[in-house]
């Protein structure tokens, strides 16, 4: 069976949250700004995050990812993609984590590609570990960093479970039974 421990509780992301949102909230003062976030990994923490963005914002979402069951394939493909033209604005890449940076790489460069005015990336959890040429090195702003283990809760799963949790938590045994 896997151990399940928590890393960050409730208070401790409804705090960092909140600073981060302020952060961000003058960071992008007065620029036309859209919130891209990553489903689904990212819906829990965007919406907690983006209601203390005290900035006018637009907020659209893309579906894309890597993973299949708890390890990386390195291909990203699109699920969805955005609803708002992009173009004359600022973009936010708003994601759970940035593990090999694969995901977050592929989706600035599609918002680029796509005219943003610029892309700026926000993550929940950065995960300290070596990154290929492929990744983005690191992020803008990152609420926590965290050691090279699989992580759940919080909007994160493992096979699509846990992402209900309300704490951060790892597991001790991940790709085995759930
Ligand atoms: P990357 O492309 O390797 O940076 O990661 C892409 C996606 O993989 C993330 O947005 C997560 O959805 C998922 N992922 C990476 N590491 C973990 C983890 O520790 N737990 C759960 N999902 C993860
Ligand atoms: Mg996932």
């Amino acid at each position: 069976m896997n151990i399940i421990r928590t890393l960050f509780s409730k208070p401790d992301i409804d705090n960092r949250i909140r600073a981060l949102g302020q952060e961000l909230t003058e960071f992008y003062q007065g620029k036309p700004l859209t919130a891209v976030v990553l489903l689904n990994g990212a819906m829990f923490f965007a919406a907690d995050l983006l209601r203390h963005v005290k900035t006018e914002l637009f907020v659209d979402s893309v579906c894309a990812g890597s993973y299949v069951g708890n390890q990386s394939s390195g291909q990203v493909n699109f699920r969805s993609g955005l609803k708002l033209p992009v173009t004359s604005r600022h973009v936010l890449l708003v994601d759970d984590i940035l593990d090999t940076g694969v995901t977050l790489a592929a989706v600035k460069a599609e918002m680029e590609k796509q005219g943003a005015l610029s892309v700026r990336t926000c993550v929940m959890l950065d995960k300290k570990r070596q990154r290929s040429a492929a990744g983005l090195a690191s992020a803008d702003w990152c609420a926590f960093e965290v050691p090279d283990v699989y992580i759940v809760g919080y909007g994160l799963d493992a096979d699509e479970l846990y992402r209900n949790d309300p704490e951060i938590k790892y597991m001790e045994n991940p790709g085995r039974e759930l």
